[in-house]
């Protein structure tokens, strides 16, 4: 047994009793028992100075997680309860912001209070998780160890799954996911078309550990990479994330483990490892619950990647509109310092490493990195020009190593169960899996996780559960505003990096929104500009001036006052932006004018040519009528008309004066008579 003392954050002086690899700290004013003020043991924190004691924690966390893996295992149908015999129960509650937004939180509190009216406490235990990915069918509860999926559950309804579930053994049926193909109900997760070609790496921990809780993370093989890599020779380590083939999923996709090599090469007294999460794609939220859901697996390879570029400095760069991510970045970080993992001499090999939070204000372009280092330097969030790229001269001058959360979410796995293991999932050129938004008009909006190479059809079909409604596919748009919308020729494209961009679009970080045949392509593209230009710096010609003519163009087409030429002026600009925009903002910015322009020219020679939106989307091109042999008089529109443009006497035809309607579809929704069209 060894005694040290140090000076805490409170300045105050505590002692260290080492025992068994295990500190173990106690307030000075508790050790000496002194003053009458006497403030009893403040806190106890377990550090792990080895290895070996963080395999010990493993094990001894890893029993609770373990049933929770063998129910995902598992064949069984059989309910589980308390009168059945089963000795204990974790309900899993999702905690991820979908279920949050839709009274989880609630859920869970009545949840404990369920199980303490019915004195089963000892019994069941209550864990609050990450996202599950189906989010469309949130909020979500798990049952172990039978592996019950619950959706939509309401907090009433939890009284029943506790009183008829948990404790008789029976299964509260309308609570389970109804498969709209057969109509039958599915009590397991692994049945459903959602998950059944998933696969789960970045996503391993997310609905599984509780991610306020270190402990369950070191659980699923937490921090074993950084324990062996702490090990082993730096470069060994970065050779192994090189040979993974593991490439940047913040959307470039370059390749991380030379992306490393380079920032390591670069000496200096200081370096920096940043993680980018400013994730700003609309639509976008893999990095968001990654965080949530397994904050742990960021810090660990961040630590992991510092070690490797020999950096002692870790940044996480994250919006300030992700408060639960934040928060729990935040504990993951502070329980890290606690336990050892982060901070001085980690797991006793010597090596320093910390982690700071830097928050974001929400600018799309702070997403690209030179600006988001500005931005994090206090400075205006411009990009500048590359060279010199962050890993020569990043934050304050240092070379800085940039990864996106979902990059640095594979770290750990790779380490653990190897680069070949990792090489073997994917494509050729792309390896391993990528995580999807998976949005729009599709049954199943979620958050999914697919091999590299599965194909656009597999993911809207048989995952996304085909488009909402039975309405006809018409476009799948890939890449955020950066990308472009592929149409059905492309759905049979095995998913990577090259192929997207092959077909006019590309991988991006992962939003993925499906549109049907009620959307509009014109205006589609007019969304997609109207965020790039709102979200452009200013700083360059082509993208400041450049995206505004594009807009106005667009604007112009949607309101009828088009004309052929502008097709081919979008088509000059679009390309002169791209060749000569200054960041990737403005170089991918035409993207969706571009691939729409290819995919849906005849929409827009329609809307110029005959004034004509088939989508019914550009109002200023929509004519209002009233069928008079169907009007019946009521004057029901007429009452609604904001704009008095109905006139008619009672029980005779109405009409609309097409000057004075403003287009708001009051009408239309107001005569039950189906006597107003729209054309
Ligand atoms: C306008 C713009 C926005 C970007 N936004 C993000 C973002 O939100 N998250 C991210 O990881 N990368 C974003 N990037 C890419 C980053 O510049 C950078 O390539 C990435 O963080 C590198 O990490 P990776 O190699 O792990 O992909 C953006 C790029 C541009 C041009
Ligand atoms: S391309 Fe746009 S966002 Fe990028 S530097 Fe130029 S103006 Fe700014
Ligand atoms: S609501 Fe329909 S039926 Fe009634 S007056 Fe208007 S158009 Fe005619
Ligand atoms: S569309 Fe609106 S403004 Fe036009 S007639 Fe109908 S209710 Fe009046
Ligand atoms: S937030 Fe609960 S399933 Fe996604």
């Amino acid at each position: 047994m060894q005694i040290r003392n140090f000076e805490a954050n409170n300045q105050k002086k505590v002692h260290f009793v080492i025992i068994a690899g295990f500190h173990i700290v106690f307030s000075e004013l508790f050790f000496n028992f002194v003053g009458p003020n006497l403030t009893f043991l403040t806190k106890t924190i377990m550090k792990i100075t080895s290895a070996d004691a963080l395999d010990g924690i493993r094990r001894k966390a890893a029993k609770a997680l373990s049933v929770r893996e063998a129910s995902k295992r598992s064949g069984s149908v059989a309910p589980c309860g308390l009168e059945l015999g089963t000795p204990h129960i974790q309900i899993l509650c999702c905690g991820g912001t979908g279920c949050k937004a839709s009274e989880s939180a609630k859920i869970v509190e009545n949840f404990h209070a369920a199980i303490q009216a019915h004195g089963i406490t000892d019994k069941v235990d209550v864990i609050v998780t990450g996202c599950f990915g189906f989010c469309e069918k949130g909020p979500i509860v798990k049952i172990v160890p039978d592996n019950t999926f619950y959706t939509s559950v309401r907090p009433a309804d939890v009284e029943e799954i506790v009183s008829s579930h948990i404790i008789a053994g029976n299964r509260v049926e309308r609570l389970l996911y109804l498969d709209p193909g057969n109509g039958r109900r599915i009590n397991d997760s692994k049945h459903m078309n959602f998950y059944r070609k998933q696969m789960r790496v970045a996503l391993r921990n997310c609905g599984v550990i509780n991610p306020e809780d270190i402990t369950e993370y070191i659980a699923r093989h937490g921090y074993q990479a950084l324990a062996r890599s702490l090990k082993r020779d730096s470069q060994d380590v970065l050779d192994d994330i090189k040979a993974s083939g593991l490439r940047g999923r913040g959307g470039a996709g370059f390749p991380t483990g030379t992306k490393w090599e380079i920032a390591r090469k670069f000496k200096s007294d200081e370096k920096y490892v940043v993680c980018n999460a400013d994730e700003g794609d609309p639509g976008a939220f893999m990095d968001r619950s990654i965080m949530e859901g397994d904050p742990n697996s960021i810090v660990e390879a961040m630590t992991i990647c510092g070690y490797c570029i020999e950096a002692h400095h870790g940044l996480i760069y994250i919006r300030a509109e992700y408060p639960l991510a934040v928060e729990r970045l935040r504990i993951a970080i502070a329980q890290a310092r606690e336990y050892g993992l982060l901070g001085e001499n980690i797991l006793g090999s010597g090596f320093d490493f910390d982690i700071e939070i830097r928050y974001g204000a929400g600018a799309f372009v702070c997403g690209e990195e030179t600006a988001l280092i500005h931005s994090m330097e206090g400075k205006r969030g411009e990009p500048t020009l590359k060279p010199p790229f962050p890993a020569e001269a990043g934050y304050m001058g240092k070379p800085t190593n940039v990864n996106n959360v979902e990059t640095l979410a594979n770290i750990p796995v790779i380490l653990t169960r190897g680069p070949q293991w990792f090489s073997s999932i994917g494509t050729e050129k792309s390896k391993g899996t990528k995580v999807f938004a998976l949005a729009g008009k599709i049954n199943n909006v979620g958050l999914i996780e697919v091999p590299m190479g599965t194909t656009l059809r597999e993911i809207i079909y048989d995952i996304g559960g085909g488009v909402k409604n039975g309405k006809r596919f018409k476009a799948v748009q890939t890449g955020g505003p950066s990308g472009g919308c592929l149409t059905e020729k492309h759905l049979d494209i095995p998913i990577d990096y090259e192929s997207l961009t092959a077909a006019g679009s590309m991988m991006g970080s992962g939003g993925m929104i499906v549109m049907d045949e009620d959307d509009c392509m014109v205006s589609v593209a007019k969304f997609y500009l109207e965020f790039t230009v709102g979200e452009s710096c200013g700083k360059c010609t082509p993208c400041r001036i450049g995206n505004k003519r594009m807009l106005e163009i667009l604007t112009r087409i949607t309101e009828g006052k088009g004309e052929m030429e502008d097709l081919d002026r979008l088509q000059n600009l679009a390309s002169v932006i791209k060749d000569s925009a200054l960041c990737g903002l403005g170089q991918t910015s035409p993207n969706p004018v571009l691939s729409t322009l290819a995919n849906f020219r005849d929409e827009y020679v329609e809307h110029v040519r005959a004034h004509k939106c088939r989508a019914k989307k550009c109002k200023a091109l929509l004519t209002y009528t009233i069928e008079p042999q169907r009007c019946k008089g009521c004057s029901a529109c007429a009452k609604s008309c904001p704009a008095q443009a109905i006139m008619g006497e009672s029980r005779k035809p109405h009409v609309i004066n097409p000057y004075v309607c403003i287009r708001c579809g009051m009408c239309l929704s107001r005569c039950h008579f189906g006597a107003i069209s729209v054309i």
